[in-house]
Parts: C-alpha cells; sequence; structure tokens
C-alpha cells in the first residue's frame, strides 16, 4: 500500500477572527476536570450528580433495516423496520462532545470530502441555524465587517449575520448561483474610505440553495474560491442540501447490495458510488487554506428535532468555537448524540448505512421534484410563471412575469440625490462628495427606475392567500437589502418547496396556477 500523501497545514489566518472572540479564556474549571481524567486523580472538585441519580440509560428505537436501505426509503414508509436497543451513555454530564460521534464525522467528512489539509477539526452543533450564528460571532467585528452573500439568501442566516452586528452586501445570483464575475467586481471594487472594511466573509450556500434552489457548476466553485484567495476571504459554505444532490436519473440500483452486518459493508464502494451519482463536490473538498468553514447539519436527513450538526474547518477556528460554546450552549445534547454515534456504529447501520439511507432520501427528492415540475407545467401558465429545475435540495424558485400584468409600471429616475451622487463620481481627481445616506455603491449599478413590482407581488401574495387558499414564499423574504438601489424589480419571485407529499404538491400547484391565471386577468 502506498503511504498516505502528506497534508498541508492551513495557512494562518487568524487575523479573521473577530476582536471579542481572540481573547476568549479557556473554561478553569473543563481544565481541571480534564486534568483529574488523565492522572486519575481522586476528586472533590467536580460539580456534576452522580450519574446513578440519572433515571435513564437505554432506549429502544425503531430504525430502517440495513437491507432496505439500498436505495430505497420506500419499504421504511411502508413500515419495514426492526427494533434496537440503543445504549445511552453518561450522557447527563453535558459538557462533553460525544467522542464516537466526532470520529464518525471525521470518517464522513472524508468519504464525502477528503481531507485536504491536515488540521482539519470538527465541532458539532446544534445544528445549522447554531452553526451559522457561531462561525457568525467568531468571525464579525460588530458594527465594522461586512458580509457578503447571495442576493437572495436563508433568511435566519441573514438575522443571525444582523444579529452578531454585521452589515449585509448581496452579490448577483442566476439559475447557477452566485455569479463569480460579480464578487469579484465587488471585491476589486470596495472603496474602505466610503464603504467600510472590505468584506472578509462570504456566506453561501452552493449547493441546493435557499431560497433559489440553484447549484454552482464546478467551475463556479473553482473560480469562487480563487477570488476568495485572491482577496482573503472565508467562505462559509452552509449546506444542508448537499447531501440531496438530484442528478441520479436511473441510478436506483448502482450501490453494492447492503449486507446483514453493518460491519460488512464495503464504506468505500458505497462513498465511491454515492460520490459519482453528485453533480458538485464541495469547497470543503478544494479547500488547501483552510478558508472553508463548512455547516454541516442532520435536520434534512435524520430530522430537525434531534438538533445535531457539525461544522468543519481548520483547528484554530474550531478552537475558538469551542470556547463560544463554552460561554454559550455547552455541547448539544447528549442524547441525540448518543443516539447519532449509535446509528452511525456498525452495531446498528455504519456510515455505509448511512450514506445508503441518504441516497434513499435523495432518490425520493427527485421523485417529488419531478412530480412538482409536471404538476406546475400542467396547472401554471409558462409564460406567466417560469422556473429552473433545481439540482439539489427542496426549492423551486418560481419567477413570476409581471410585465404582462395590465397595471405593471416601471419607470426610469432621475431623482436630484441621484445626480448628486453622479455628479460627485464625474469629479475627476477630487475626493467625491456623497450626500449623506448615498453609497458609492449605486454607481457600479445599471441605471435606476421606479417600480410596480413589490406592490404587485404583495397583491399577488393576498391574492394567493385569500382566493387561492395557497402560501408560497415571497422574494421580499429573502432578498439582501442594497443600500440607495430600489430593488422591487428585484422582487418578482416565489419560493416553493417540494418537500411535502405528492398530494399536497398537487392540491397546492392546481389553487396556485388557478388563482394566478385569475389574477392577471383582473385590470
Ligand atoms: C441554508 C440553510 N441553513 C440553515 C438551515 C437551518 O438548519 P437547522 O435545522 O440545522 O438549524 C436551513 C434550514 O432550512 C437552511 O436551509
Amino acid at each position: 500500500m502506498s503511504p498516505a500523501p502528506t497534508l498541508p497545514e492551513s495557512i494562518d489566518l487568524a487575523h479573521h477572527l473577530a476582536k471579542r472572540v481572540r481573547t476568549v479564556q479557556p473554561s478553569a474549571m473543563k481544565a481541571l476536570g480534564a486534568l483529574v481524567g488523565s492522572r486519575k486523580l481522586l476528586t472533590l472538585g467536580g460539580g456534576t450528580p452522580h450519574p446513578s441519580l440519572f433515571p435513564m440509560s437505554h432506549a429502544t428505537f425503531t430504525l430502517p433495516k440495513l437491507s432496505t436501505l439500498n436505495g430505497d426509503v420506500q419499504d421504511w414508509q411502508q413500515g419495514e423496520a426492526v427494533t434496537e436497543e440503543i445504549h445511552l451513555k453518561k450522557t447527563g454530564q453535558g459538557t462533553e462532545n460525544d467522542e464516537e460521534l466526532v470520529h464518525q464525522l471525521e470518517e464522513l467528512n472524508e468519504l464525502l470530502h477528503g481531507k485536504t489539509i491536515s488540521d482539519s477539526s470538527i465541532y458539532i452543533t446544534l445544528g445549522n441555524t447554531d452553526g451559522v450564528s457561531k462561525v457568525f460571532q467568531l468571525l464579525v467585528e460588530p458594527d465594522v465587517d461586512t458580509v457578503l452573500t447571495e442576493e437572495y439568501s436563508f433568511a435566519s442566516s441573514l438575522n443571525a449575520a444582523r444579529a452578531k452586528g454585521a452589515r449585509l452586501y448581496p452579490i448577483k445570483v442566476d439559475g447557477e448561483g452566485l455569479v463569480p464575475e460579480d464578487l469579484e467586481k465587488v471585491l476589486s471594487t470596495w472603496d474602505e474610505r466610503v464603504q467600510g472594511r472590505k468584506p472578509h466573509v462570504l456566506y453561501t450556500i452552493p449547493c441546493g440553495q435557499n431560497p433559489t434552489g440553484s447549484t454552482q457548476p464546478q467551475e463556479r466553485y473553482d473560480e469562487i474560491y480563487r477570488i476568495c484567495q485572491e482577496h482573503d476571504v472565508i467562505i462559509m459554505e452552509d449546506d444542508p442540501y448537499y447531501r440531496e444532490q438530484l442528478q441520479l436519473k436511473e441510478a436506483r440500483s448502482e450501490l453494492p447490495p447492503a449486507p446483514e452486518h453493518a460491519k460488512d459493508d464495503d464504506v468505500q464502494a458505497v462513498a465511491k458510488v454515492f460520490n459519482e451519482y453528485a453533480g458538485v463536490r464541495s469547497f470543503l473538498s478544494r479547500d488547501v487554506d483552510g478558508r472553508v468553514i463548512r455547516i454541516d447539519t442532520f435536520s434534512k436527513v435524520f430530522g430537525p428535532g434531534v438538533r445535531l450538526g457539525w461544522v468543519t474547518a481548520n483547528s484554530a477556528f474550531i478552537e475558538r468555537l469551542l470556547r463560544i460554546g463554552e460561554t454559550t450552549t455547552q455541547v448539544p445534547n447528549g442524547l441525540s448524540q448518543s443516539v447519532l454515534a449509535s446509528y452511525l456504529s456498525d452495531k446498528h447501520w455504519g456510515i455505509g448505512g448511512f450514506i445508503r439511507w441518504m441516497w434513499g432520501v435523495r432518490l425520493e427528492y427527485q421523485n417529488k421534484r419531478d412530480y412538482f415540475l409536471d404538476r406546475l407545467n400542467e396547472y401554471v401558465p409558462t409564460n406567466l410563471v417560469s422556473t429552473v429545475p433545481c439540482g439539489a435540495g427542496m426549492f423551486q424558485w418560481l419567477r413570476v412575469d409581471l410585465t404582462s400584468h395590465p397595471r405593471y409600471r416601471k419607470n426610469p429616475i432621475n431623482s436630484p440625490a441621484d445626480t448628486a451622487v453622479n455628479l460627485a463620481l464625474d469629479t475627476v481627481g477630487k475626493e467625491p462628495e456623497v450626500p449623506p445616506g448615498l453609497e458609492l455603491k449605486s454607481t457600479n449599478e445599471p441605471a435606476q427606475y421606479t417600480s410596480n413590482a413589490g406592490e404587485l407581488m404583495d397583491e399577488l401574495w393576498n391574492h394567493l392567500v385569500e382566493h387561492g387558499k395557497v402560501v408560497l414564499l415571497p422574494a421580499k423574504v429573502f432578498i439582501v437589502e442594497k443600500e440607495g438601489v430600489d430593488q422591487s424589480e428585484d422582487l418578482n419571485f416565489f419560493r416553493a418547496t417540494f418537500a411535502g407529499d405528492l398530494e399536497n404538491i398537487d392540491a397546492a400547484l392546481k389553487a396556485f396556477g388557478g388563482s394566478i391565471k385569475e389574477w392577471f386577468a383582473r385590470v
């Protein structure tokens, strides 16, 4: 066997850490606790009750059988299951991560993303909301930093960034996700005198983006990583939908057959097929610097209620996340950790079984997406609503063509304020005089318009709820505001999910189609 290649260590990226996080001291109590464990000392120090006072040790779970995980989750849906006893470790302490789970996640990471730096580490979170929020805390200097992100993004993450004191700046997206040329332009034309500190954090959902459903092609991943290297930007890769890439086509039976016992599974072979049928590889799999902070969750493949996820990053960042955790959540719920570690152990599913489960979940989403697109086609006229089939995840981004509505208006504006900005820019060689409240950003924008698209979308949304009895999420929930720019023209989208059952998809799209036709016909 050839020796494993020597991996580079991450480069020094400590300057990206927020000042308040650099100085957090490790918990002295935990350090003493560790000393007791390592030196086998008698102790009167710790303040935790004796485990015999905790009223649980085992639990019985009903879970899909390994042999039904070879491609379909349908057997499970039809009741094929086994009941197994799961040992709950002495999780009551609540201050330590489950070491077994950490190792399993390291193995899973390596199977799905490979390993590119020697000091890659893992931090267990309470799901991606928690992971994203803690990573913003790690990197954002309150009231100083601007975080770059897709122009439409997951509203909770945007709120988390704002709550940590970040301003947001939108980067353009198209049907293939974030547009690298726009990222490059924004970074290379950033004017610190006017716009504040140059952004050093990109928050992105590159795969099955929420809300647009877009998945970046490989070349975009490469290009964005290169730009972030060039401008020294940290990439926060929030990726709940990576494992739900919908490129399976006819590959329903490609995985090697599931063995009776997880320990006999050929995990490498299972992962190989799983990866081959993924359309894209993650930012993490290309990260030679340690500048990617990958944020994963069990929510979409195991259940949001387990509240478990993990962050993967260079060890210096992970060490600081541990410090943040010590003063916020401690570690995630020990019961959930214990249960997940049991599922992933060879006694139950093993890592191979978990990948098989994800494969089955993928197939289900692919069916749902195709069904959704067929029903959309059937019920909703394409001249009113168009969409690009998503390549991963569970969202379709529906573009409403408001231009064919009789009351749609879009007029160029030439307000005194705009003229002042343009004049200021034309003044070559002088310090530009920017009117208060207006930023130079708007100068890179195309001509400005007033448009009633926002009002029409509000009206349409109300009509859908009142008359169609159907709810879709409007773009205004997700849009990243751009100071000094009228974004009404970008509000003509709805996010629709195909995560529900087929009956619901059919009824909701029928209602949507009927109701939107009715609204367009009204004057
Ligand atoms: C992009 C994105 N990030 C984070 C989350 C939250 O995930 P979790 O349930 O793990 O907190 C979601 C869930 O919808 C999401 O779509």
